[in-house]
């Protein structure tokens, strides 16, 4: 039921805040400030390498997720997409623990890869939101995403329910591998539970959003693009926009604008930078310079402090309330949904199910 809202995709990015505070709940002991070890059976100090699986939109949680597990775990990540994976000669080391992420769990070549490595021996993991899917029930390991059903064809609600479920994984990784001290998982788990709060405040800036999605719509080509953690919520923001609106976007790490995408910058041509006020800022920043000098519309999405630095750079800025750095990949997320649904709206395309794609990708 949609409620009262016009689409599934506009209440299922509305119920984020909730979801997102539920899977949380189901990883976090809150009180404790500390990750509940009975539900996620995985002894990380049993494992020296993660190799992540998924695609599209889950394939990009995995993305983010890298930085988290090498940087709060020291942990090494592999990462493909399901297509690319099944058909490489693939390795399957015994110390290695495979982790596939989808929301229905039943993409065809997710479910092919998984089946590759447990025909392998390996014991596996399955981050999936629908709990009765062939891949939870094929998986060693099962975390659940609590995203509820998702209507809409695009994934939003049960994106951010994986980034959420992936960041209390890395914490407890963190932890096993000694990397983390409890104090210091604490410290992240603290800013864990701030994501549904500051989630809710970045979906009472829609009003502004909508507006700025007016530059965005009449675009033939959209450009997004982040460093670090911030890249992958940048490939997100692209896949969405062409999903939901048609326009031709493209994701890419900022600094690899001078080898090639700013050919393409015009005044034509609006520019959304993912860009919180990290440890990466200065050099998104620098970026933006390059862009705004060659007549780039550039559509900032930051927060305050960030914004404060970006000053005319941009000619738009998104400002989120600020956050922990670590859940910054969460908070950003919201506001490049919410543009790519308001330029799917002026444009007059079906929101809830776009042509030509399917919510679940069975076949190859
Ligand atoms: C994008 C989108 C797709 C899916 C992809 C994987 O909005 O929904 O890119 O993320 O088809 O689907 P699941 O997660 O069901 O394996």
């Amino acid at each position: 039921e949609k409620g009262n809202y016009r689409h599934f995709m506009a209440k299922e990015i509305h119920e984020q805040p909730e979801v997102i505070a539920r899977t949380l709940g189901h990883y976090i002991d809150v009180g404790a400030g500390s990750i509940r070890d009975d539900t996620i059976p995985v002894d990380f100090s049993e494992v020296s390498r993660l190799s992540i699986t998924a695609c599209g939109t889950a394939y990009y949680a995995g993305l983010v997720a890298r930085h988290w597990f090498e940087r709060l775990a020291r942990l090494p990540v592999d990462l493909d997409v399901a297509s690319e994976f099944r058909y490489r000669a693939q390795i399957h080391p015994a110390d290695e623990l495979p982790l596939f992420i989808s929301q229905s769990g039943e993409t065809a070549d997710t479910l092919a890869s998984l089946r590759a490595c447990k025909a392998a021996g390996q014991r596996l993991a399955t981050i999936v939101n629908v709990p009765t899917s062939t891949m939870a029930r094929e998986a060693n390991v099962v975390l659940p995403t609590l995203a509820g059903p998702e209507i809409g064809v695009a994934s939003t609600k049960a994106f951010t329910c994986q980034l959420a479920t992936l960041a209390a994984l890395a914490v407890k990784a963190g932890v096993d591998r000694g990397v983390l001290t409890r104090d210091n998982a604490r410290g992240f788990v603290d800013g864990l539970v701030e994501a549904p709060r500051a989630v809710a405040d970045v979906l009472h800036l829609e009003a502004e959003i909508e507006r700025i999605a007016r530059i965005i719509a009449p675009a033939s080509t959209a450009l997004f693009m982040g460093r670090g953690p911030s890249m992958a919520v940048a490939l997100e923001g692209a896949l969405k926009l062409k999903e939901l609106s048609y326009i031709h976007a493209e994701g890419f790490a900022a600094g690899e604008l001078k080898h090639g995408p700013i050919a393409l910058v015009d005044d034509t041509v609006p520019v959304i930078v993912v860009a919180p006020f990290d440890d990466l800022f200065t050099k998104t920043v620098s970026n933006m310079e390059e862009i705004a000098a060659r007549g780039g519309r550039i559509i900032a999405v930051t927060d305050a402090r960030g914004a404060h630095a970006i000053g005319t750079t941009a000619e738009e800025m998104i400002v989120l309330p600020d956050a922990p750095a670590f859940i910054a990949p969460l908070v950003m997320t919201i506001p490049l949904q919410l543009l790519a649904y308001y330029a799917a709206i002026i444009n007059g395309t079906d929101v809830d199910q776009p042509r030509n794609l399917a919510k679940s990708v069975t076949v190859e």
